[in-house]
């Protein structure tokens, strides 16, 4: 009882958290802490490195370690940098300043391996006015790519709703916004253009510079431009651009009585539309998101809190420690009271779009330039030029808990997450919704968890030509829920998620974002990707050694008939795998491997009472 009324204490200030959090809209903070690295070296040397993602944790819990780090500036150091690794027959690496993907991408696929950050490969960004592209460095940020064309006039169409991902970063997951009209959603679906450094033999020094594009070399273009990173190093990136416009954007909360039936119309109509689904309520938040002409009026802005606004320490923690604790004491009602309040919240809102920076959200629509509506940030250092105050915090520690910082910042106890996205075939969403309703009605509120941060996301991706791309288009369903600190504890109510999951991935075709979290999920990818063996190819002949994989990336592009699932005991509750057997899971706990309730063919890991 003691528990519950501090639960419900914290409770009420949580609230307000929230509600500031979705109702109040900060204008941008000075940086104060800038984002921990995502290489860090022995001290006052580039050895002895190790690399993180932005949650500072990989999803085996494994550390990813490297010999040696570089950090080059000009193309010349890059080629440089390369051509040494080749030489000395060392595996090598790419990976942004912060490094956003979760699964083990940017690990040096040995631990005397060599690691390239972008983190200062960052000055070039050129706009062709008559051409109508930009050309930007790797480790350019893409806040700064569109900012740049919109100087010109000019617009990228595409975008990931948060803008502190690179340039290069960006493309090699296939990360996307939402529509299916034009050439899609996807951003390396814009990209005219890349250069490159691949390996090469001695007697064209190690390494060498190449230029792909779509015209010339269309089959190494269709590899390159989403890659993983295991083709070679992208020095520069070209992407198209279109006349500047700009967005209009409305959010109605509505029954999801018929979303399997309305779905597909929706992306169909709204450009740039997205639906965030709040299952466990029966309600779908709509957001209608179409391209109108600059003459329109609108200033509107988009700073939705989910997407990296800048946030202190103490409400940082404090989110982590309420959830954790519901988590801990299962308390659904609580949980569920917590996520109808923010639901409730966002339509009336604005739900983070203000049609004035200074005026704040009046109404829908809101209208702005699409530059500031596609995509928001705020909390990164979109120069990562800003040296960390020594007396404000370090790269382990904030020493002023005052200092503003990107929620997910590892070296506070907040909200650590998992963030699985399964794009389901357009024309099998139907059935998919129809399958997800019926596991959630065994038990509505086991869902509620994920409707805390935003619901389930569901956006358009279009079909590509890309080789790792998808060969139809697709509706993605994004599941983000807390990730126990401590391995092996059971995650409340995972059997229904991993159902769920399963379901999407076996009975309906999904396949997984490549920047995100899944873990076992991803196996069985290579058999799925369609045009694997052409992506092979490209791979052969850019990086016949292979020297710019890792096990992660072996694993999932079933090189030499390696997987990606880890069985040992206890990786079902830690998603390493599908479990076959009882100790999969965690039986001293009570957790047992059973089948799924309505998708049978799953295998999940329930309590059993
Ligand atoms: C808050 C947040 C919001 C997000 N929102 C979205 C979203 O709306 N939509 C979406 O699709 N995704 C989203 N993501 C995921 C994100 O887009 C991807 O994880 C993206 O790949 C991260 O890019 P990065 O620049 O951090 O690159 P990294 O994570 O550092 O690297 C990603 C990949 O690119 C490779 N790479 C990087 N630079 C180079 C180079 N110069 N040469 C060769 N390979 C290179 C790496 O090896 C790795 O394989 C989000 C992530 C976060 C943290
Ligand atoms: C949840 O909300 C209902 C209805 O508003 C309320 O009666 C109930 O006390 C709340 N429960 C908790 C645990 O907050
Ligand atoms: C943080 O802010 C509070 C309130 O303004 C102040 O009392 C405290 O000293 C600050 N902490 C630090 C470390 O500066």
């Amino acid at each position: 009882m003691r528990i519950k009324l501090r639960i419900m204490e914290i409770f009420r200030s949580e609230f307000i958290i929230l509600s500031t959090v979705l109702l109040i809209f900060f204008v941008d903070i000075n940086l104060a802490c800038v984002p921990p690295p995502s290489v860090e070296c022995d001290s006052n040397s580039n050895s002895g490195c190790q690399i993180f993602n932005y949650q500072g944790i990989w999803e085996d819990l494994n550390i990813c370690k490297a010999g040696s780090a570089v950090f080059p500036k000009k193309e010349t150091e890059l080629v440089h940098a390369v051509a040494d690794a080749v030489k000395r027959g060392k595996k090598i690496k790419v990976v942004s300043s912060f490094s956003h993907s979760l699964p083990k991408l940017v690990c040096v696929g040995d631990d005397e391996g060599v690691i390239i950050s972008t983190r200062d490969y960052d000055s070039t960004i050129h706009v062709d006015k008559i051409a109508m592209t930009i050309s930007v460095d790797a480790g350019v940020m893409m806040r700064n790519v569109i900012d740049a064309a919109a100087e010109e006039g000019l617009a990228l169409p595409a975008l990931t709703y948060w803008d502190g991902v690179t340039a290069a970063g960006v493309i090699s997951t296939g990360a996307h916004g939402s529509g299916i009209m034009g050439r899609g959603s996807a951003v390396h679906e814009y990209v005219v253009g890349l250069r490159m450094v691949v390996p090469a033999p001695a007697t064209e020094g190690y390494a060498k510079l190449i230029t792909i594009t779509e015209e010339e070399e269309k089959e190494k273009f269709r590899g390159a431009i989403l890659s993983l990173g295991v083709l070679g190093a992208i020095s520069q990136v070209t992407f198209r651009l279109e006349p500047m416009f700009k967005r209009s954007v409305s959010f109605s909360l509505v029954d999801d009585h018929g979303l399997e039936n309305m779905i597909q119309d929706f992306v169909r109509k709204h450009e740039f539309g997205d639906a965030w689904w709040y299952p466990a309520h029966h309600k779908v938040l709509l957001a209608k998101v179409d391209r109108v002409c600059v003459g329109v009026d609108g200033d509107g802005v988009n700073k939705m809190s989910q997407l990296g606004q800048p946030t202190t320490v103490d409400d940082a923690q404090q989110l982590g420690m309420i959830l954790e604790m519901i988590d801990s004491t299962r308390d659904s009602e609580l949980l569920c009271n917590l996520s109808e309040t923010g639901m409730n919240a966002r339509a009336p809102s604005g739900a983070g779009f203000l049609n004035h920076i200074v005026k704040g959200f009046t109404g829908y629509p809101v209208i702005g330039f699409n530059h500031l509506m596609q995509a928001t940030g705020g909390c990164q250092d979109y120069s990562h030029k800003q040296e960390p105050n020594p007396n404000l915090c370090s790269p382990d520690r904030i020493l002023d808990t005052n200092q503003s910082i990107c929620s997910w910042d590892r070296r506070v106890a907040g909200l650590k997450g998992y963030d699985d996205e399964i794009y389901v075939p357009l024309s099998r969403v139907e059935e998919a919704i129809i399958d997800i309703k019926r596991i959630r009605d065994l038990n509505p509120q086991a869902l509620c968890e994920l409707e805390v941060v935003e619901g389930i996301t569901m956006r358009s991706v279009k079909k590509s030509e890309a080789y790792l791309g998808h060969s139809e288009d697709v509706i993605t369903f994004e599941f983000e829920y807390l990730r126990a600190r401590d391995s092996e504890t059971p995650k409340w109510n995972m059997d229904v998620y991993e159902e769920i999951q399963q379901m999407l991935v076996e009975k309906y075709g999904g396949t997984l974002h490549w920047g995100k979290s899944g873990g076992y999920l991803f196996q069985g990818t290579s058999k799925r990707a369609v045009n694997l063996k052409k992506f092979l190819q490209v791979k052969q002949e850019m990086d016949a050694g292979g020297l710019f994989s890792n096990d992660w990336t072996d694993g999932l592009l079933g090189i030499d008939g390696k997987g990606v699932e880890v069985l040992r005991d206890g990786c079902a509750m830690e998603k390493l795998c599908k479990c076959r057997e009882d100790k999969h899971c965690a039986p001293h706990k009570g957790y047992f491997c059973r089948p799924g309730r309505i998708w049978k063919e799953a295998r999940v890991c329930r309590q059993d009472h």
